[in-house]
């Protein structure tokens, strides 16, 4: 059973229509970069909790969860139209295992995700303990329309503080943009596309691929990569090279 603790709204800001972050303060336990809290509110005395990854870096004071809002969710559209002061509750201890200690040696750290599933990269990219060990990492995170690549300010910032080290490949579905690859994870990795844009492969020798967000994604890509490049699964029991989380 979770422990609920109070937070208190500290400022909703809309990147999009649909794409928040949630910015809240609560006395919650310290947790580890890339792992999730459970955010909930109450209904009529019915209490409707979801998971979001923690976008902050562990050691800040305000807490961040990056957000779509789902047409017709039970719980994203009031998250959204909350104002500062409200509260909701939070689980105290935070969850889940897409943490850099369970990521084994490698020269490449890839993290891949899907819409607001860059969160838990940003949380790990901001913080920067433990990113030591690698070479290269390479940051990609796919949308549908440019309007939905939010974080640029700060995605910008962490390229300059890790100096050549941290490469970002933006990936937009639904329009073509200059600059960024057109079309989906699998297809571009597929095709080379991907590996091309960054000047390194991925392969079981030297590479790890993270894969957080869209279900679909990352079964496609999981499969892909176990198929034409001998990658495994990264479990408890067995160290592997694909380490994912999926958002739903
Ligand atoms: C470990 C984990 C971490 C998560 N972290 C985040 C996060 O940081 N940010 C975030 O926005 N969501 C995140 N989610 C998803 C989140 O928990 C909710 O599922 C989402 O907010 C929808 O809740 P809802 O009550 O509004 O919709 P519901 O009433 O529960 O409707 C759910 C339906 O909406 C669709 N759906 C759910 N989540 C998404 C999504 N993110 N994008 C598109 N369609 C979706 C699915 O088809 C699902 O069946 C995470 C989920 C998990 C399991
Ligand atoms: N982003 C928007 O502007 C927008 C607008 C209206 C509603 N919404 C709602 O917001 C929610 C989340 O949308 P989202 O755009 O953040 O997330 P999303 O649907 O997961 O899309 C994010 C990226 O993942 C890609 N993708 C989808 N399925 C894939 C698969 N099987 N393999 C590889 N890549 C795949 C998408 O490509 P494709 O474009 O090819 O699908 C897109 O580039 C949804 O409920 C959606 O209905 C979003």
């Amino acid at each position: 059973m979770s422990d609920w603790v109070d937070a208190k709204v500290y400022e909703i800001k809309n990147w999009t229509d649909i794409l928040f972050s949630l910015r809240v303060e609560a006395p919650i336990c310290s947790f580890v970069a890339g792992q999730f809290a459970k955010i909930a509110l109450n209904f009529n005395g019915k209490r409707i909790q979801r998971a979001y990854s923690y976008v902050n870096a562990p050691n800040d004071k305000i807490l961040e969860f990056y957000l779509t809002m789902v047409s017709g969710g039970k719980l994203s559209p009031y998250l959204r139209s909350l104002q500062p002061g409200k509260k909701l509750l939070i689980t105290k201890k935070a969850s889940g295992f897409f943490v850099l200690s369970s990521i084994p040696q490698c020269e490449t750290l890839w993290m891949i995700s899907t819409g607001t599933a860059i969160g838990p990269y940003l949380s790990i990219l901001q913080y920067g303990k433990g990113l030591e060990r690698f070479q290269n990492i390479i940051l990609v995170h796919a949308v549908r329309y440019f309007a939905d690549l939010s974080f640029t300010n700060l995605i910008n910032s962490l390229q300059k503080k890790y100096n050549g080290k941290l490469q970002v490949k933006t990936i937009v579905s639904r329009e073509k943009i200059f600059g960024s690859l057109h079309g989906r994870i699998p297809d571009l990795i597929s095709n080379g596309e991907l590996e091309k844009s960054i000047g390194l492969n991925i392969n079981c020798k030297n590479s790890h691929v993270m894969l957080c967000g869209n279900p679909a994604m990352v079964y496609e890509t999981k499969n892909l990569l176990k198929d034409t490049r001998g990658m495994e699964l990264n479990l408890k029991e067995k160290c592997g090279h694909i380490t994912s989380e999926n958002y739903w």
